[in-house]
């Protein structure tokens, strides 16, 4: 089935990621206008050229610049999303930063790394929400979507890791848990203005990953297998669309049933 997204306008951080950049190219085929917000700018000219060849794309508007902490900055990358397309349908928040330390396990976090991770990503997510939000009720109308996880759902089974040196760092829960329930908040509080808001959590997306995380991690998933990008990518075009009008306050778990059991 295929989603028309024309005339929609959507704003999309982490845009250059592994599953943004996999979800921009189908909102973009689609028919969709986007805004792509990354701090990865490199990645991000690389995407828009893979998504529109032409040398100036009418339906593109790269933000690599825009501090996600930063008011000034948001506001202005807002101003300047209306300014090229006048009016702003869905801003999806997928951005996933993290210190360098982020794979610690849970005696050695140190508490400013653990502050760090708080403030660039669930901080962002909200200053994103607060800003947009508020541009949304001016329209009357609009839509956000949160990254979150199963993570922030339930606690991690510490035995998918063992044999490999991966781990789920605390300030994971402790972010996606935030967001999570910053969703179920924020439906509440700004449906009345026309504004519906949800979070998408996915479970481990397959992406090279060492053989025995994937068969441990697979073996617990009820599908006994890990996502692949586009599992994810289309429960997220669910929630963009007007397919979804009616929903709002969801946490939509993309797991192969991992929450289920
Ligand atoms: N990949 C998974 O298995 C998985 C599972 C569950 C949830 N998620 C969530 O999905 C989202 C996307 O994950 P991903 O795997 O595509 O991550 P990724 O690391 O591939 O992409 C994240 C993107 O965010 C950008 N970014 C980081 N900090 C930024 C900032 N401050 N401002 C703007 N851009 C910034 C990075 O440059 C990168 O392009 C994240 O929120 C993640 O927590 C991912």
């Amino acid at each position: 089935m295929n989603i028309d997204l024309s005339n929609k306008v959507i704003v999309y951080t982490g845009a250059a990621g592994l599953i943004g950049s996999a979800a921009c190219r189908k909102m973009y085929d689609a028919g969709a206008s986007l805004a792509l917000i990354d701090t990865n700018g490199e990645s991000l000219e690389n995407l828009s050229y893979s998504l529109d060849r032409s040398s100036s794309p009418s339906r593109l508007q790269l933000l690599s610049d825009c501090d996600l902490l930063s008011e000034q900055d948001v506001d202005k990358a807002i101003q300047t999303i209306v300014d090229r397309f006048g009016h702003i349908d869905c801003l999806i928040n997928c951005h996933y930063p993290r210190t360098t330390d982020w794979g610690a396990i849970f005696e050695d976090i140190d508490i400013n790394s653990f502050r760090k991770n708080i403030d660039a990503h669930l901080n962002s997510y909200f200053l994103m929400c607060q800003r947009f939000s508020k541009h949304m009720m001016k329209q009357g109308y609009g839509n956000i979507i949160n990254f979150s996880s199963i993570y922030g759902m339930t606690g991690p089974d510490f035995s998918v890791y063992e044999g490999s040196e991966m781990t789920m760092p605390a300030g994971y829960a402790a972010i996606k848990g935030g967001i999570s329930n910053l969703t179920r908040y924020l439906s509440s509080y700004l449906g009345p203005h026309g504004i519906r808001v949800n979070a998408i959590c996915p479970g481990g997306v397959r992406n090279g990953q060492a053989p025995t995380f994937v068969e441990r991690y697979s073996n617990k998933v009820p599908m006994r297998r890990m996502a692949e990008v586009d599992d994810v990518v289309g429960p997220l075009l669910f929630l963009v669309s007007d397919l979804s009008s009616y929903v709002s306050g969801v946490n939509l778990p993309v797991d192969g049933g991992w929450l289920a059991i």
